[in-house]
This record gives C-alpha cells, structure tokens and sequence, in this order.
C-alpha cells in the first residue's frame, strides 16, 4: 500500500471519534471506526498515563480551533466556499451545510477511495445538495481533473475561498508538505479573498522525552513515520511566506471561541491552528455587511 493508503485508517477512526464527540452525524460512523477508535480510545489512556497529555483534548481543540477561524473567515470577511482537502470521515462539511445552507459552497475531497465512501454514506437518505459535493482530489495533484486546481476553476472568484486541511499535513514528508503548500497558496491567490487552515504542531512546543515517546506511539499506532514541519510561529511564517502565502498566523486553541475549554486540560495546548492568506483582508462583500449591519 502507498504511504497515502495507509493513512485512511485514521481517518475510519477520527470519523467515529467525532461522532462520539457529538460533532458529526451517525451515518459517518462506521464499523472499522468504531473498533479502531477503540483502540485509539486505548492507546491515548496510556499516553495520557505515560504525562503525554490527553490526545482527545488536543484533537478537539484542533477541530474546534479550525472551526473558530472558520466562522470568522464566513462572518468577517465574507468568503462563501469552503474546500477541505483530505476530510476523510469528518462531519464539519455536514454541520457547515445545516449551519448555513445554501448560502456556502462546501467542497469536500480526498484520495479516491475515502471520496466514494464518503459520498456513499452521506447519500444513504438521498443525493447531496449541489452547495455540499464530496470529490477525488490528491491535494499533491498540480493538474489533472483530481488537483485542487480543477475544482478551483467551478468555483466563483469573487466569492472567496477557505482551503482546509486537518490531520493531513504530518504525515506527508518535507518535500510533499512544500508542495501541497505551495498547491494551495497558488489557488488561492485566484480568488477576491482567500485563507488557508490548518492544525499545526510546532517542534518548540512539543520537544519534552514525553512527546518524543507519545510521537514514537502515535507513529506506530498510524503505522507510518508522522512530520513536524515547523519549529515556531517565526519558522511558520518565513516558510509559507516562502511558499506564496502573504500572511501567516499562528493561533492557540486558548484564544480561539468554543476550543478554550479542551486547550485548558493537559496535551489539548500542543496544537496550534494555522492561518495563512493570500492577500491583505479584503472589504466584505455587499450581502455579509448588510447581515452584520442588521444583526446590530
Ligand atoms: C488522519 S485522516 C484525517 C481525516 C479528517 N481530516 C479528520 O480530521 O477526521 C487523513 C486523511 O488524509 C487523506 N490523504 C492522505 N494523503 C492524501 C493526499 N495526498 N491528498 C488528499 N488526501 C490525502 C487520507 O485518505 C485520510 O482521509
């Protein structure tokens, strides 16, 4: 199997782990989800024994954290279309479309495989709205019909853009994280407004024995070698602004609304949330000013 194949399992198991979270819909649980997740549930108990911290924590401080800034992209800046690179079984795209119906364009995508199980499961109750679409994209693919640049071009410019990408980055290896990077500043520079989230964890956080054996377990436990990119919030910034990106912001799950709470038990402040820009922050468009106008 390819590295790429072998990472699908977690993403079996973090799809039950949201549902049991509340944060996601039944139909995205699955058999293979609930006993990995199991497993998972197993495996953070020792870490959390062993002082790595609760590895629930820092996972829904990360969801929740993306989540936070992804309000403020939909509120404060008025983007529209949302495209989540390697979504696996995650229920964000399902609760964005009943948070704001028609109004957001939500792409969901990744690798062909996890894109047909995914549509297959959320199309058991009938076929998706055109505003919710799950879709094969390689987030490494320059061209071709399964590269962020082809779902890129059915979309509005002047609608803006967020790109997502959660629990992808780490396993990818240098070279291939520059490269989606770099995919995905290139994109987003094609539209009015344009951000980029991500989960991020910097190696100055995280360099303790506890983390390097926590790092060790979760590696084995997803059955390949995970990445940390970034040493620190200056590192992050040189190196995607090196990639194309304009502004880069490092957040902790402690400032952001709704992740405080799981930031504030052990482990759930390791991870950080990672906003980066194509341009400076545009004026909103028309129809969100006139919602936050009202809503005074
Ligand atoms: C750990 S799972 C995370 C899933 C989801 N984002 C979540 O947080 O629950 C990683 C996902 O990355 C996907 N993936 C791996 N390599 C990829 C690539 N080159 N392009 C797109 N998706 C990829 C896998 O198929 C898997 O669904």
């Amino acid at each position: 199997m390819s590295r790429s194949e072998r990472v699908s399992p977690t993403a079996y198991a973090t799809g039950h782990f949201w549902v049991r979270h509340g944060l996601s819909d039944a139909r995205l649980s699955t058999p293979q989800g609930r006993l990995l997740d199991g497993g998972f549930s197993a495996f953070t108990q020792l870490t959390q024994r062993l002082g790595g911290g609760s590895l629930e924590a820092l996972m829904l401080a990360r969801h929740a954290g993306i989540d936070a800034r992804l309000d403020h992209a939909i509120e404060t800046d008025g983007i529209s279309q949302v495209v989540e690179l390697a979504a696996g079984l995650s229920g964000r795209g399902l609760r964005y479309r009943q948070r704001h119906g028609e109004r957001l364009t939500y792409i969901e995508t990744d690798l062909p495989h996890m894109a047909t199980l995914k549509a297959d499961l959320l199309e058991q109750d009938g076929p998706l709205p055109a505003h919710h679409q799950v879709r094969p994209v390689d987030a490494l693919a320059d061209t071709g019909p399964r590269s962020l640049a082809a779902i890129a071009d059915t979309l509005d410019p002047e609608r803006g853009l967020v790109i997502i990408t959660e629990g992808l980055m780490n396993y990818l290896p240098p070279a291939a994280a520059d490269r989606a990077w770099a995919l995905i500043a290139q994109t987003l520079g094609r539209f009015r407004a344009g951000v980029y989230l991500s989960d991020v964890y910097l190696l100055g956080h995280n360099r303790s024995l506890a983390m390097a054996a926590f790092g060790l377990m979760l590696s084995s436990f997803v059955r390949g070698r995970l990445h940390l990119h970034l040493h620190s919030t200056e590192h992050a910034k040189n190196r995607l602004t090196g990639l194309g990106f304009a502004e880069v912001t490092v957040w902790s799950p402690r400032d952001l609304p709704g992740a405080e709470a799981h930031a504030a038990r052990a482990g759930g402040d390791r991870v950080r949330v990672l906003e980066a820009r194509n341009a400076r922050p545009q004026a909103p468009r028309k129809r969100a000013t006139s919602r936050r106008t009202r809503a005074r």
